[in-house]
Parts: C-alpha cells; sequence; structure tokens
C-alpha cells in the first residue's frame, strides 16, 4: 500500500476568495499548498475591467502570507458591454489569464452576467484570435427547466453553438456535474476542457436532500444523482488530459447558508488534496491525482507546470480537520466529505 506520494505542487483552476476579512481569513488555505489559481471575478460589484482586476491582486497578494509563493491569476467577468481591447490588451500583457462568463442570474452575484450570448460574439471571436480562454459558467437560467437540467440544456442550445461558431476557442466548462458534460468535453477537441470540484466528486443530491436539508452541501451547479458523481470520478482519475481540479471553493458566512434562501457554495479550500487522495486512493488510480491537480490545467493554460513539489502522506489515523474558520464577522464552515481523511500535506 502507498503511504507517501511526492507530486508537483497543485493549482486550483476555479477558486473563490472574496475580499477584505474573507479574503484573509481563506487565502492561507489556499496559498500553503496551490502555487496557482485561477481566481474568480464574481465580487459584488464584480470584476469587470482589467484595471480593477489588476487592483484586486494587489489585495490578494497583500492578504497572502509572505512564505507562500502562491500566484492569483486573474480574470474579468464578462458584460454584455465588455470592451474587446481591454480584454485583448489584458491577456497580451499577462494581467488576466481568462475571461468568466455567467448567465445573468446563474449564481452567487452574476446579476450583471449574460442575457444575450450573441453580443459576446465579437469579443469571442478576439478570444478565439488570441488564444485567451473563456471560463464558463454552464447553467441555463430559464425558470421552465428544471434545476436538475440546467447543464445539458445549457450545453446543448448555449455553449454548443458557441463553440461551432468559434471552433477554436479555449474554453473551460466550469465544475461539471453531469455524464452529459462529461460525455461532450472527451468527445470534443482538444480545445474545450472542464473543471471538475472537490465536492462533485464526493456528494450526490441525497447528501444535500435526504435525512433534513444540508444548506452546507448546497452549491451551484447543484449535486446530481449518484451515476454522474461516478462519471466525474471516472473522468478526474483517468488522467484524461481533458479534466483537471477547480475547487470552486466558494466561503460564505455559516448565517448565510443556514438560512431560509441559502447561499450556493462548498467551502473546501482548507481539506481539498487530503480528501481528493483518499478518494483517488479508493479508486485505486493514486498515480493520476497528479494529472488532474498539477499537470493537465497547467498545460491546458500553456503555463510551465509548478517547479515546486509537495508530499502527501498517509497517517495511521483519520486526521481531524477544523470544520470552521472563524473571521471578525462570522464563521465559515469548511466541507466534510463524509468520511475519514488519513492523507496529509507537507510542502517539500
Ligand atoms: C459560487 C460562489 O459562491 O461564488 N457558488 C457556487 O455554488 N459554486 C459561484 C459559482 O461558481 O457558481
Ligand atoms: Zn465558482
Amino acid at each position: 500500500m502507498i503511504r507517501e506520494l511526492e507530486i508537483v505542487r497543485p493549482d486550483d483552476w476555479h477558486l473563490h476568495l472574496r475580499d477584505g476579512t474573507i479574503l484573509k481569513a481563506v487565502i492561507p488555505y489556499t496559498s500553503e499548498t496551490f502555487g496557482r489559481a485561477i481566481v474568480m471575478p464574481n465580487l459584488n460589484p464584480p470584476i469587470i475591467s482589467v484595471k480593477e482586476a489588476i487592483m484586486y491582486k494587489e489585495r490578494i497578494s497583500a492578504a497572502c502570507p509572505d512564505d507562500h509563493s502562491f500566484k492569483p491569476l486573474m480574470t474579468i467577468y464578462l458584460t454584455e458591454s465588455t470592451d474587446l481591447m481591454d480584454v485583448a490588451e489584458g491577456f497580451s500583457r499577462n494581467l488576466i489569464s481568462a475571461v468568466k462568463l455567467y448567465p445573468a442570474g446563474a449564481t452567487t452575484n452574476s446579476s450583471h452576467g449574460i442575457n444575450d450570448f450573441k453580443k459576446l460574439y465579437k469579443v469571442f471571436e478576439k478570444m478565439e484570435e488570441i488564444g485567451c480562454p473563456l471560463c464558463v459558467h454552464g447553467e441555463v437560467v430559464d425558470p421552465q427547466v428544471d434545476i436538475f437540467d440546467r447543464e445539458y440544456v445549457f450545453i446543448d442550445k448555449v455553449l454548443d453553438p458557441i463553440i461551432r461558431t468559434f471552433p477554436s476557442l479555449k474554453v473551460v466548462l466550469e465544475h461539471i456535474t453531469t455524464q452529459e458534460a462529461v460525455d461532450y468535453v472527451r468527445i470534443s477537441k482538444k480545445n474545450i476542457a472542464a473543471t471538475i470540484t472537490t465536492h462533485h466528486l464526493v456528494i450526490n443530491r441525497n447528501f444535500i436532500l435526504a435525512g433534513g436539508i444540508k444548506p452546507h452541501y448546497y452549491c451551484l451547479p447543484v449535486a446530481k444523482r449518484e451515476n454522474h458523481r461516478i462519471a466525474l470520478l471516472n473522468a478526474a482519475s483517468s488522467g484524461n488530459s481533458s479534466f483537471f481540479l477547480g475547487t470552486d471553493s466558494a466561503p460564505h458566512f455559516d448565517t448565510d447558508k443556514e438560512s431560509a434562501c441559502g447561499c450556493a457554495g462548498c467551502f473546501t479550500a482548507p481539506n481539498t488534496i487530503p480528501i481528493l487522495a483518499q478518494l483517488f486512493e479508493q479508486e485505486g488510480s493514486l498515480e493520476k491525482l497528479e494529472h488532474f491537480t498539477s499537470i493537465n490545467g497547467a498545460n491546458f493554460y500553456d503555463l510551465p507546470l509548478n517547479s515546486e513539489r509537495i508530499k502527501l502522506i498517509k497517517e495511521k489515523d483519520p486526521i481531524e480537520f477544523s470544520n470552521k474558520v472563524f473571521t471578525p464577522e462570522g464563521e465559515i464552515t469548511v466541507f466534510d466529505p463524509g468520511f475519514p481523511v488519513s492523507w496529509s500535506v507537507k510542502s517539500i
């Protein structure tokens, strides 16, 4: 049995760091383990220009512990009036690494997002030309569409027409939750990839709804049936270069989650890599973990692998993770996978 494993330092290709006191409280959990992260722009108000992304990056760097060599990779939030020259200049000067598309109203702080995707076609054309990745929250918002069907309807009705029109556009279908999304990405060309979260590899919809409502498992896209979780796990542990880790770690105060209208998001930054090691070990595919966490995403984003490595150690007993993070404004619950985790992470 493998008890120690050394891998290239991981990257997180989809992360919410928020701002202010939450940013300060949550960033060390990411920066101690991860080399880089694609930072989501859905602040309130959102980061919609390169100038705002630069200022946000400065706040992130200031909040990051000095002894962590973490590099935030910035994104901007597409609106129907995004300036394509701002995108082109920001990307060519390495000030942003991707652009994020939120359908209006799909998730947390997405009210400034897109209603009419055709309005973005000039921006997509430019992005295709310069190789700038488009990160997509892939859910339709039509109230007529059942919430469990919103991802695959989006692929069919919105994403596929965009990809057919811009066949070389680099697209990351974010936080996929369905067999249909796995299949779509698997048969697509290599410019189409997907991130998979830690929590969607662990939970199905029973975690949220069976035996009492569990708001800390509620996220968007919402977890689906068990067969979809298994499809995601197979994709993540296959080593296929089109699938990589985007934790979508999304901290919210407990008071906002444990509410009559609770916020969507699971906070997985503190225990993501130990949980993934446990899962991949159970799958008999520990040797594929590094591809998922540290190689495939960097290759997709045309970035070098991190030069540092981390060591994963299987302890004799399960690790006691703290289940809360405390901030001056409130508590944030850490994701509970519901099974014992015996892997710990050491920087080397
Ligand atoms: C994210 C958040 O809280 O910002 N929530 C979530 O459920 N994943 C937004 C998102 O990525 O959809
Ligand atoms: Zn997210």
